[in-house]
């Protein structure tokens, strides 16, 4: 059985920075309040017309990413494209970026997992290449939320908390057994998919009625969260299915060189890191700058870990998310 790893990571957020004043200016919230319960001071979002989406941010990523594996975007097998937010309802964002990158022809595919995406990803870019059916994929996972945001009252614990941005990296095959993706451990219970939600539109409600302007109470149209539900389930889940991983590859939390959680929330970062008794340099947060980017917080703080030499050869890596499903996973790797 082959092998896989992280041979090239890249990153792309839009140049608009939107702080807790900005939003202060535009919906009833505080930059106190905002730092205290997520600790985010500031996010991206695209502007109208600068000609970013949630495909061609993740292409910009995927190049960066192809530049550092030293990879031509023709040797790709096989591009894999999380994100909640997509281009086009139908088709998935996937088959743009490989237009963009111009490879003629080659499987892509999206995958809507949330804030998990980006470890569901890796964990099918894991399977594909031990396999030996594919030698090297693209695992992208990139988001416009701004788009979506109810900038009222009523929205304002999810405007303050989402931001847009991209990251993605090339997963190949590894001719090494000492180093690669140790394992990958994947969950959902869709019972709780009312707590973390976008409803609309769906097969119930299809285009004909997207225009709410006649029925603005309509908040079908924005995500909604159950905050205090999501925060509990997070920080429940993102322990065990470290644990999970960890006692798989019969690893102690003393063993972690850097665990890089789904940047969700600062609170629940800090949460799990006294939980798993880490010191401060054992977890990377970078939600401070970017927000919650969902299925492209991962990547972009792994790229920005990598960037800044955070990883070393041989180190013990662990990835975690927890987000809409609800659904979680964490991926185990040997750097
Ligand atoms: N600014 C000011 N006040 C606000 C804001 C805001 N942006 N949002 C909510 N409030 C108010 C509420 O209306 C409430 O007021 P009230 O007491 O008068 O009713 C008060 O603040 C407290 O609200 P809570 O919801 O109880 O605040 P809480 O401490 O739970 O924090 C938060 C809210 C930050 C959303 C928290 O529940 C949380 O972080 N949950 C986890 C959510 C998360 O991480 N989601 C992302 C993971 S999943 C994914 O990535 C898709």
């Amino acid at each position: 059985m082959y092998n896989s790893k992280i041979v090239g990571l890249g990153k792309y957020l839009p140049d608009n920075i939107v702080t807790n004043k900005d939003l202060e200016n535009k919906i009833d919230t505080s930059n106190e309040w905002i730092v205290e319960r997520t600790g985010i001071k500031e996010r991206r979002h695209i502007v109208k017309g600068d000609g970013n989406t949630t495909a061609s941010m993740g292409a910009k990523a995927a190049k960066i990413a192809l530049e550092n594996a030293n990879m031509s975007a023709y040797e790709i097998d096989l591009i894999l494209f999380a994100t909640l937010s997509p281009d086009y309802y139908m088709p998935g964002s996937g088959v743009f970026v490989q237009n963009i990158l111009n490879i003629p022809t080659c499987p892509a595919m999206d995958i809507r997992n949330a804030c998990s995406g980006f470890v569901y990803g890796v964990a099918t870019a894991d399977q594909f290449i031990k396999t030996g059916m594919y030698k090297n994929i693209l695992v992208i996972g990139s988001e416009t939320q701004s788009g979506a945001i109810d900038m009222t009252t009523r929205g304002r614990d999810i405007a303050v908390i989402f931001g847009d941005g991209a990251g993605a990296a090339v997963v190949s095959r590894n001719e090494s057994k000492e180093s690669g993706i140790l394992s990958s451990h994947l969950h959902s219970q869709g019972e709780h998919v009312d707590s973390l939600v976008m409803k609309a539109p769906n097969t119930n409600k299809w285009v004909t009625e997207i225009v709410n302007e006649n029925n603005p109470e309509d908040s079908s149209y924005y995500p909604y969260m159950n905050g205090k539900m999501v925060f509990k389930n997070a920080v429940l889940r993102f322990e065990e299915v470290i644990n999970e991983g960890l006692i798989y590859n019969n690893l102690q939390t003393e063993d972690i060189d850097l665990l890089i959680p789904h940047q969700a929330n600062l609170r629940i970062s800090q949460f799990i890191q006294r939980k798993l008794n880490l010191r401060d340099d054992q977890v990377y947060n970078n939600i401070m700058r970017y927000g919650n980017t969902t299925a492209a917080s991962i990547p972009i703080a792994l790229t920005e870990a990598w960037e800044e030499g955070r990883l070393s050869e041989g180190n013990i890596l662990v990835l975690a998310a927890f987000g809409a499903g609800f659904s979680w996973g964490s991926t185990i790797i040997k750097w």
